[in-house]
């Protein structure tokens, strides 16, 4: 089965877990965008649901699919959110923000009293790190904050190459907050509770892509059909 094949599969399990009346945040990436379509067709079908995206790509799908979209600010506390991951480990430590959209996630997910992961089952790692760590850095002063990134890393026993993510045209790439990303090849992270407080720590970085503590529930699609990690 392809990698779309299952993200798809995993995306429609968590159809499951989303009941009529909640209050829900969208994901963002592709996996998030399947289950935003399955959403869709229930949506289509008269179910009630009131959505919060994490990405203005997420906005523009869920609203194409007639899904009632609402903000946090309106909105401020949420039952669950539904999003993918670039990695997880058995803890359900993730890294996210492969699509750029890591803050309005990190900030839906801590207003879900509850976040389903779904992805398909390639993200699950012993160790999270192979996929560079994304960190959202605000403009003003960026090489001060890689330079304070670099020692946060050191001093949290991981190290690796720092690089500015670009767009295809060579321009940075620049967030919906407007901020950079900065990809970290570390990988290995054997303490990422560690990293994520000593990056937490830094004045210009906005947020990073470890989301330690916020998921109990992943659904794994693999060859053999839906595995979940439940904590
Ligand atoms: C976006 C994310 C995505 O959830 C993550 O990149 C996984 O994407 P995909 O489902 O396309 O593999 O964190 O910021």
């Amino acid at each position: 089965m392809s990698a779309e094949s299952l993200k798809q599969k995993a995306a429609e399990a968590a159809l499951d877990y989303v009941k009529p009346g909640m209050k829900l945040g969208l994901g963002t990436g592709s996996t998030a965008n399947f289950f935003i379509k399955a959403l869709g067709k229930k949506v289509a079908n008269g179910f009630d649901v009131i959505c919060v995206p994490t990405s203005i790509a997420s906005q523009e799908l869920a609203a194409s699919l007639n899904i009632p979209l609402t903000t946090l600010d309106d909105t401020p506390a949420l039952d669950l959110v539904v999003d993918g991951a670039d990695e997880l480990d058995a803890e359900l430590n993730l890294i996210k923000g492969g699509g750029g959209a890591l803050l309005r996630e990190k900030i839906v997910a801590a207003a879900s009293s509850q976040m389903v992961v779904i992805a398909d089952d390639s993200k699950l790692v012993d160790f999270l790190g192979a996929y560079p760590l994304p960190v959202e850095v605000v403009p003003f002063g960026a090489a001060a904050t890689i330079h304070m990134m670099k020692a946060a890393i050191k001093s949290a026993g991981a190290s690796g190459a720092i690089r500015q993510r670009n767009n295809i045209d060579g321009t940075a790439f620049i967030t919906d907050g407007g901020h950079y990303i900065y990809d970290c090849a570390l990988a290995k992270i054997e303490n990422p509770k560690q990293l994520a407080k000593n990056l937490n720590l830094i004045p210009g970085v906005v947020e990073h892509g470890l989301f330690i503590g916020l998921s109990k529930v992943a659904i794994l699609a693999t060859e053999n059909g839906i595995k979940k990690i439940e904590l």
